[in-house]
């Protein structure tokens, strides 16, 4: 593992070279990272051209939670500003696998490497905000990172302040104004957190908590890309109605709202 990503962005170039010679496309416009109950929503993008493992490609570990596919698709469709090729992680793999963030940033610098200019980053979280209903989608407006840790090295001293682009966030919004924005807290997991650790994070000014995104949106971020993410509120987080969480749970909830996730997503890339 250490020699794979003894140079990460030299690996994600080769994964981004071996992506190529698979689909026959010279490059990818934008990346979907699909997670946890977001599967289905892809229904919405129609056929891929190309389906294969994500291990397929240099530097990418097989899948090893329920829900989180380890496959790779490429789709080519019509967009209002003519042909796009769309790539599609289904599945990521996540700091609480403990195999360090080089993984967990692989895909999405695969994807900047492969030409893509957009970063769509989804996940399943859990809702503090007491405004949140479950099911309902929450567009990523910034957030707090509470793992201590970075996929950057180095005197990388890349600015944050648009990590969520505004632009992108307007344009999701004009096709739904009813969409919510907020926070993401970025916790390591993979336990849940407590209602007291809830509670810091609400003071904190987090409005959800999940175990990804963050590290991706990143790493992106710092190789050019612009990130759109866009949460799925999964579950009330712990301690807000007393309910135990569970990842059957998290899962049922994404597969609910997924025929509305992939209408939008559908929308969002329509007008790229
Ligand atoms: N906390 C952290 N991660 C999550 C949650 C949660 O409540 N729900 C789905 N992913």
């Amino acid at each position: 593992m250490a020699d794979l990503y003894k140079d990460p962005i030299a690996t994600a170039q080769e994964a981004a070279d071996k992506l190529a010679s698979i689909t026959g496309k010279d490059k990818h416009d934008v990346a979907l990272v699909m997670g946890s109950g977001w599967i289905s929503a892809t229904q919405a993008l129609g056929q891929p051209t190309h389906e294969f493992a994500a291990t397929d490609l240099p530097g990418f570990l097989a899948p090893t939670v329920a829900g989180h596919g380890g496959v790779i698709r490429s789709y080519t469709l019509d967009g209002a500003h003519g042909k796009q090729n769309v790539l599609v992680f289904l599945g990521r793999t996540h700091l609480y696998e403990g195999k360090g963030l080089e993984p967990v940033v692989h895909g999405a610098r695969t994807a900047v490497k492969a030409g893509c200019k957009v970063i769509v980053l989804t996940n399943a979280c859990g809702g503090i905000s007491l405004d949140y209903t479950v099911g309902q989608p929450v567009i990523i407006r910034d957030h707090i990172s509470m793992t201590a840790t970075s996929p950057l090295i180095g005197a990388d001293f890349v600015d944050l302040t648009d990590l969520y682009s505004k632009r992108l966030r307007d344009l999701i919004k004009k096709e739904d104004p009813t969409l919510a924005e907020g926070v993401y807290a970025h916790w390591r997991g993979p336990a849940y957190e407590t209602p007291a650790e809830i509670k810091m994070l609400r003071t904190l000014g987090a409005d959800l908590v999940g175990m990804s995104t963050v590290p991706e949106a990143i790493a992106a971020h710092a190789l050019g890309a612009e990130i759109l993410g866009i949460s799925l509120v999964t579950n009330a987080a712990a301690g807000v109605t007393g309910e135990k969480l569970s990842h059957t749970e998290v899962m049922e909830a994404g597969a609910a709202a997924a025929g509305r996730m992939g209408e939008l997503l559908r929308k969002v890339l329509n007008n790229l």
